[in-house]
Parts: structure tokens; sequence; C-alpha cells
């Protein structure tokens, strides 16, 4: 048997969707959205083809980074449901081949977590080197800030005993101390009760800063004597406790850097990683109708090892982070996709979901999400992309992108039966509002960009060559045009997609293929005929894109 057949190392060629119980759908008319209405939608999910969710944090929290607070990491928030609740979810999840991994904040606390409500009482406190406090003034930490329109140092100083407490977000959300063994055991613990309830991994959220102690740190001593052991140790619990449970860190840093988080090529450390620098290229290449920087960041991922695997993503939800690219790319960006101040945030992001960002163009809009479904890794969306959400700018924050999921064209799109004002956010008004943008329309309409998501996702499973494959950019012709082959056992698949606005004619020639195999079209009827050296020239409209099976003599693929 290949590993292809069986559920090993299922993350390779995963489906990722990523959700916040919260908007999703609201069962019980509170105008929250809780665990009942996201089971009640599982099929919704089933349905698009998405084999793995992704809950945000649905734990208790003082609400002052939309869950990213916690107060309690073995609690549910009661708004959202129970424990009995969530069991009941990953259950009827599991029943329906869907994997479920869960948030794991453990950089920091809230400030209302009764560990930091101890830890603040007093300096000798048992709880004091739980987080990481300081007695002397802090230097000027201005840029190291992650949210400077609130914060302008990552010290705190907290009056009661005089000394300076580390928050490397907001000054709500103090850093837990990770050099303390004590916390190091309690977040074993947390990992050890979610899976024994039987997730199946967890979105490990900042995981540089959980693991960056120095610098940080008053006494050298203090510090983490090796980060990436910790990780290793974390990694290494976890695969005791699951079987094929997975760490997907955030770390945005440059590829060197995500390396060592994924240990190198060992794969002892992070299962996956976003791709965030592939991410932001995709924009800059948009911008630019030229594939170059796309084709650079994919050419220019680390090898890593065959079980390590990359997220791919356009959206999620936080701001569209421009970060890596340089001030003149970011100027671009935000030129083409959002001039507006208020589109921006903190001079580095977009706080917008993609179809405003490119107009509403459908060619375009189906270009991006194709690419995203056939480029080497995981895609992995957000909720809302698969029928084409748009922001509420009016909110002004990262949550403009997080707006109640769009059921149909009802009251509150669908999402809750209570009054508008007792949900937790705005639903989408405008253009992409619920009357125009909503589930129900879209999931009986043939051309809806949902079916074409069902197509992209069930074309992406037959092909294991996207997840597991080697990965190749081929030469043409066209800077608007990205050529890239996926190849793996006995599949490859050659991807052309158009990022400029004019139709071309597109030579391609394939190593070791004759004019006895085909190029068969997988998101259309048709094939395409190779010569005796494997060339051929394919058309792409403006915009367009083809999935392209190469097919060998006497292949039994359902094509
Ligand atoms: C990253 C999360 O994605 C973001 O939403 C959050 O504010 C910070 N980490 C702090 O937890």
């Amino acid at each position: 048997m290949r590993v292809s057949d069986t559920a090993d190392l299922w993350w390779k060629n995963a489906v990722l969707y990523c959700l916040d119980v919260e908007t999703y759908m609201d069962w019980d008319d509170d105008g929250t959205g809780d665990f009942p209405g996201l089971v009640q939608r599982l099929d919704h999910l089933v349905d698009l083809g998405v084999t793995c969710l992704w809950l945000m944090p649905f734990y208790p929290t003082a609400e002052r980074d939309d869950g990213y607070d916690i107060t309690d990491f073995y609690g549910v928030d009661p708004r959202l449901g129970t424990h009995g609740d969530v069991v009941e979810l990953i259950r009827t999840a599991h029943d329906r081949g869907l994997r479920v991994i869960v948030d794991l904040v453990v950089n920091h606390t809230s400030d209302q977590h009764p560990w930091f409500k101890e830890s603040r009482r007093s300096t000798d406190n048992p709880y004091r080197d739980w987080y990481v406090w300081r007695s002397d003034t802090p230097p000027d930490t201005s840029d190291q800030v992650v949210f400077p329109d609130q914060e302008d140092s990552i010290w705190e100083l907290d009056e009661k005993t005089g000394e300076y407490y580390l928050h490397q977000f907001y000054k709500t959300q103090p850093d837990l101390n990770v050099t303390n063994p004590l916390v190091r055991d309690e977040i074993a613990k947390i990992v050890g009760f979610w899976t024994q309830l039987g997730i199946d991994g967890f979105r490990m959220d900042a995981v540089p800063f959980l693991l960056d102690t120095a610098g940080t740190s008053t006494a050298e001593a203090d510090r983490l004597p090796d980060p990436h052991a910790y990780l290793r140790d974390i990694r290494a619990f976890l695969d005791r406790r699951t079987n094929g449970g997975i760490l997907l860190g955030e770390v945005n840093l440059p590829f060197d850097e995500q390396l060592e988080f994924y240990g190198g090529t060992d794969g002892d450390e992070l299962t996956m990683q976003f791709d965030f620098i592939g991410m932001q290229a995709t924009y800059l290449s948009l911008a630019r109708g030229d594939a170059g920087p796309l084709a650079r960041a994919l050419t220019g991922r680390p090898a890593t090892a065959p079980e390590s695997q990359w997220a791919t993503f356009v959206r999620n939800h936080d701001e569209l982070t421009l970060d890596k690219l340089t001030e003149d790319e970011r100027q671009e960006v935000f030129a083409a996709f959002g001039p507006e101040p208020e589109m921006q945030i903190y001079d580095r992001g977009l706080i917008r979901r993609l179809p405003p960002m490119l107009g509403g163009d459908p060619r375009r809009i189906r270009l991006v999400y194709s690419l995203l479904f056939s480029l080497p890794g995981t895609p992995t969306i957000f909720y809302g992309e698969e029928i084409g959400m748009g922001e509420q700018l009016s909110v002004g924050s990262r949550l403009a992108v997080r707006t109640p999921m769009q059921w149909t064209s009802g009251t509150n799109g669908g999402f809750s039966r209570a009054r508008a004002s007792r949900l937790p956010g705005p639903v989408v008004t405008g253009g992409y509002g619920p009357e125009f943008v909503n589930v129900a329309d879209q999931r009986k309409d043939p051309d809806s960009l949902l079916t074409f998501f069902r197509l992209l996702i069930a074309r992406r499973k037959e092909c294991p060559e996207l997840g597991w494959g080697s990965f190749e950019v081929l030469d043409q012709p066209h800077t608007a045009v990205l050529a890239h082959l996926c190849s793996w056992d006995d599949g490859a698949l050659l991807a052309l997609h158009n990022l400029g606005a004019e139709p071309v004619v597109v030579p391609v020639a394939l190593d070791g293929c004759g004019a006895e195999h085909l190029l068969a079209d997988l998101l259309v009827e048709g094939t395409t005929a190779l010569d005796e050296r494997g060339r051929a020239e394919v058309p792409l409209e403006g915009y367009g894109f083809r999935w392209l099976r190469v097919v060998a003599p006497g292949t039994r693929r359902l094509l």
C-alpha cells in the first residue's frame, strides 16, 4: 500500500478550514455562534470537501483580543457551549471524516487569568515566576511592538509591585515565562487535555515569541537554554499522546529561520507552518501581473523533511500582512488592493478580504483560488472564502474580516435569529452583504464560487502530487504566467496560471514525455496532445488557468 492511500501523514494532503465558533452559526438565538450551530453546519463543510477544521480560540476569555486572551486554558467559553458540546463536535466531525485542530495560545494569558492575578499580587507570590518581570526601567522597545496602534512598549509597569511585566502583544496579554519548568509542565497538561478529548492537533500561536526568551529576561540564566529543544519536547509529547497529531505553527519569519522551526530536515519540531512569504509574494505578483515574485518565493522554500508541510493561504483572520515585502513593494500592493487609509493597518497590512481587493472580478478571484489549490502545500481557507465574502471596513480593525458567516439572504445572513445588536459584530453590508453573497443561493448554482471551490477541492484530492510531490517552475516566455509541475509517484500535474489580462499561448515541454502522453484538463473537458518531444502549445485567456494532468499510456486514473 502506498502512503497516499492511507491516513498516515494526513496533513500532507489535507484541506484546512479555519473558523471562529463565535461567528459561524448561532443555534440558541442568543446572538453568539455556538458549538451546536457548528455541528449543524458540518455537512456544509463535508460538502465543500475540506478535511480538517481549525477552530480559533473558544476558551473563556476577557475578550480584549477576540479570544486570544485566555482566562482558562481548560475551559470552554460558556457563550459558545460546554465541554459536552465540544466533545459532540469532535465526535460528529470525526464521524464525517473531518479532523479538528484547535488554537494553542500559550505565549501569553489574559491579564484576567487567575495565574496572572496571583503573579501581580507580590514579588514573592508562588505564581510570580510564571510571568516575566523586571524591576529596572526597560529600554525603548517601541520598535518591537506587534500592535503599534495600541502599544508603545512590550513592558508595562504594574503599580502594585512597581515592576514591569513583558507583553509581546497587548498589555492585557502578559507573556508566560516558559523558562519556568512549572509553566512548561502546565503547557504539556493543556496539550494533553485537549488531545485526550480527541482533537487532532494544534494551530500554535506566535511560536517565535513563545520560544524567544533572549533579550526579554533580566537574567541571562533565566533564558531557555535551547528553545528548539523545548519545541521538540512539545512535539514528542504530542506524538506520544496522539496518532498523527499535528503542530501547525504561526511563524512569520524568513524561510531559513522557518526551517529551524521544522527542526531542520529532521522534521521533529513543528509539523506544518504557514507560508507567509509565499502569501505576500502572491499579492505582489497579482498587483504587478507578473508571476516572478511568486515563482521566486516558491522555489526559495528550503528543503524540509518529507513529513513537514507548508500551509498555503491567501487570507486569514488577521490583517493581510505585507511585512516581508520591501517598502516599495508594500506600497505597490497597497496601491493595487487597499489604497484608502481605512483599508490599512499598522502600516504593514490590509484588513480586507480577497474579492473586494480584486474589484469583485470573478476571473481574478477564481484565478487566485485555482492557484491556492494547485500550489505545493496544504491549502488553508478562512470561513466565508468559499462564497466570496467581503469585509466590513466600518469595523476599523482586524475584526473587519471576522463578521458573521453568511448562510442565507435573510436577517443576519441566517447566522442568528437574535436582534442585530446582540451579534458579535455587524453582518457585512453593501454589495458583499448576505443579500448577494450567501451559501443557500450558491449551493444550487452550478456557476457559483462555492461550486467552483467544490470542484477545486475534489480535483485536488485526486492529485496527491500537489501535497506530496516535487515541485518545479517551468520555463516559458510570458512574465505574467506561472507554469508549475508537481510530480509524485506515477502522477504529475501541470498547472498554468495567467496573472495578466492579455490572452497568451504557453509553450510547454515536458521531459520524459512523448506523443503517447496526453494532457488532460481537470477543471474543464478537454485533452491536449503532446508531440514526440513532449511539447504542446496551451492557450490561456486573460487571467485564465488550466490544471493539466500528464497522462501516461494505459493509465487507470479517472480523468
Ligand atoms: C496571532 C493571532 O493570529 C492574532 O489574532 C493574535 O492577536 C495574536 N497572535 C496574539 O495571540
